[in-house]
């Protein structure tokens, strides 16, 4: 079997040339202990009750400030609820009719449930997404797309119940947000109908986004997010290296930045997603494999638990190897079959690790047994009883495969993205899920963000986000000229004619790590 064929088991595993045949994933089958072990590790998860999809998860959706509880964000659909009953009513009857003023009322009670917790109501309209504050409601975000984009269209991008609202500030937000876009318009727009009603405790604006350079604020908001679950995982390193314990309350919060950041950034993301650390390969991989991860899981669902889980199992997938001996790890000759063993038993030590945490989302193990098990369940470590692999497996699976066959290895060259996923698709069926594959794929695009890519110009440039519909044309920055000198990285959209000015992509290249133009592209991120 080649390792073309077998992607996922191209092991992240540092293998050393020749030493193995760790990426074959089948053969030497784990020894009866390890069997019993993993099995002991499904047995406690099935005692709990788990299911990656639908128990334990971070309580929260979002880390964002203010907080919100768990339990305030749950209310906000009660608020939405209440919200849309409110414009419908206004917009049927005329101020003063009784529906109105009860729905008002009705209103304001649940505004008044805030307040009487000492904060303000913040909700906000972006995007097709409503937020309570800077907290993204994904679920009521589907549930009450049109309320979000009939407020957008008016400019009420934010509508803030402060302390001490008055059903009478209430009557005046509802006059306001029944009336239609042209109306709003005649007036001056809702901040100005607001400041001329003097509304002291409802505030109504449009969202201030800073819209000239969205590209750079996504980008840099982004790579925090990014920075931040790579110190993470280097210090999940330190610890279960010196026998400590993780951190969950630390791994939960990362974890909710990830998921969000993916949600509301995903380009700058992705693009994120292709940095590599040949010296650091374990910590930037776990991060990529976590947000190529929880990237498809939203194309798959968009259920805030679920992908809250599979943020988790994908960012620990590999914490066992943090349990292997550094001297078995990074040998540079050929490993003995008892060392094979080991290496082969991380899945195994990494579930146990999340099971015996405190406050860790136990659910999350199931990802970290089951990532090297293969669709057909030909991988390891051998599971009884198991007919397939979870859907979250799945997912972290084929982000994995992808993850480890771009970067370079001790082993291998990094392939670059588009042979990666030319790879994936010749694996779908066999080692990986053909329709998570599929999905991955039109995710990506033909040249996924972070490829390098040759102009028809001579000009060099990095993708940061796939076509939206034709797939040789997404966005790219230019990073380098014609003549190889680099430039001051300006993107254009190629699906835009007026924009790209005739540009195609030529084909992807491989550029020396040490070249000008790669430092750049790696100094930009
Ligand atoms: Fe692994």
């Amino acid at each position: 079997m080649t390792d073309e064929q077998t992607p996922g088991f191209a092991d992240q595993v540092e293998e050393p040339s020749g030493a193995g045949t760790l990426s074959d994933g089948v053969e030497a089958p784990p020894s009866d202990e390890g069997v019993a072990e993993a099995e002991s590790v499904r047995e406690a998860m099935g005692v709990l009750g788990i299911r990656p999809s639908s128990d334990e998860v971070a309580e929260g959706a979002a880390s964002a400030t203010p907080v919100f509880s768990a339990r305030q964000l749950a209310r906000a659909r009660d608020v939405l609820a209440r919200l849309h009953a409110l414009r419908r009513a206004r917009q049927l009857y005329p101020s003063g009719h009784p529906a109105v003023s009860q729905a008002a009322a009705d209103f304001l009670r649940e505004a008044e449930r805030y307040h009487e917790e000492g904060v303000d109501l913040p909700l906000v309209f972006f995007e097709d997404q409503v937020l309570l504050g800077e907290q993204v409601l994904l679920e009521e975000s589907v549930l009450f797309d049109q309320l979000v984009r009939d407020l957008t269209a008016i400019g009420a991008g934010s509508i803030i119940l402060k302390r001490g609202t008055t059903l009478e500030e209430v009557l005046v937000l509802a006059d306001v947000i029944a009336q239609d876009p042209s109306a709003i318009a005649a007036q001056g727009g809702v901040a100005e109908i607001v400041r001329q009603r003097s509304v002291e405790h409802v505030d109504i604006r449009a969202v201030a986004v800073r819209r000239e350079s969205p590209a750079a604020a996504g980008r840099a908001n982004a790579r925090a997010v990014y920075t931040d679950a790579l110190d993470l995982i280097r210090e999940i390193d330190r610890i279960l290296r010196n026998n400590r314990v993780i951190d969950a309350k630390h791994v939960r919060g990362v974890v909710r930045s990830l998921v969000a950041s993916v949600l509301e950034n995903r380009f700058a993301m992705l693009e994120l997603a292709s940095l590599k650390r040949f010296d650091e390969y374990t910590f930037y991989h776990s991060v990529n494999v976590a947000i190529l991860s929880i990237a498809l899981g939203s194309s798959v669902s968009n259920d805030a638990r679920f992908l809250s889980t599979l943020g988790t199992g994908a960012l620990l997938h590999d914490i066992g190897k943090m349990m292997v001996p550094l001297e078995v790890l990074n040998k540079t000759t050929p490993l003995t079959t008892e060392e094979w063993a080991i290496i082969r038993h991380h899945p195994i030590y990494g579930a146990e690790n999340i099971m015996l945490t405190p406050g860790l989302d136990k659910a999350a193990a199931i990802m970290v047994l089951e990532h090297h098990l293969r669709y057909d369940l030909a991988g390891y470590p051998a599971l009884r009883g198991v007919s397939r692999q979870h859907i979250s497996s799945r997912i972290v699976a084929v982000a994995d495969a992808y993850d480890a066959m771009t970067s370079r290895r001790a082993y291998s060259a990094a392939r670059r993205r588009d042979e990666a996923v030319a790879v994936l698709a010749r694996n779908a069926g066999s080692a990986l899920d053909p329709d998570l594959v599929r999905l991955f794929v039109a995710m990506l695009g033909l040249y996924p963000p972070g490829s390098v890519v040759r102009l028809n110009t001579g000009e060099i440039a990095v993708v940061v986000a796939p076509p939206a519909s034709e797939a040789q044309l997404p966005r790219v920055r230019i990073v380098a000229d014609e003549s190889g000198a680099v430039v001051d990285g300006f993107e254009v959209d190629l699906s835009d004619s007026a924009e790209a000015m005739g540009r195609v992509i030529e084909q992807c290249v491989d550029l020396d790590d040490s070249s000008l133009v790669a430092r750049r592209i790696l100094e930009e991120g």
